[in-house]
């Protein structure tokens, strides 16, 4: 194989296997779904008759393709700027919040990453 080939290979696989996995915690995942995110979504096996009936579940986003890039950045998708801090990161709007809000670091939002890749998708 030409060199120049290696150096275009190599850190591509670097960034795949970065992809495949998640870094965090999936059981600290898991405690922070149930925590903040059953109010509104069925999360896995936690809660199948709680949620909110126009809020997809958990098991459902994890069907998507692109779940992983949902998750990650959930805190900037509607609705969730309006009652989701994370600290680093500039509050989408200085007003308060109509329902209680509540707070996730990046750190925790690895976690759940990590824990749903744990969810079988139904
Ligand atoms: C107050 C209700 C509420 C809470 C609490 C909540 N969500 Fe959501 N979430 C929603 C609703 C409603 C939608 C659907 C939005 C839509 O379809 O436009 C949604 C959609 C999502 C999506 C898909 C977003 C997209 O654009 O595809 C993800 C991912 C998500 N929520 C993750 C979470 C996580 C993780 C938590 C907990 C840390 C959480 N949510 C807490 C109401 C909530």
């Amino acid at each position: 194989m030409p060199k120049a080939y290696l150096f275009l290979t190599i850190p591509l696989l670097c960034l795949t296997a970065a992809a495949a996995k998640a870094e965090g915690d999936a059981e600290a995942g898991r405690k922070i779904s149930l925590a903040h995110c059953t109010r509104c979504h069925v999360v896995g096996d936690a809660n199948p008759h709680g949620g909110i009936n126009s809020t997809p579940s958990f098991q459902l986003l994890a069907r998507r393709d692109d779940w992983r890039e949902r998750f990650a950045s959930f805190f900037e998708r509607r609705p969730h700027p309006v009652f989701v801090r994370v600290p680093g990161i500039p509050a989408w709007t200085k007003l308060p919040s109509v329902i209680e809000p509540f707070t996730v670091t990046l750190e925790e939002v690895d976690d759940i990453l990590s824990f749903i890749e744990t969810l079988e998708p139904k």
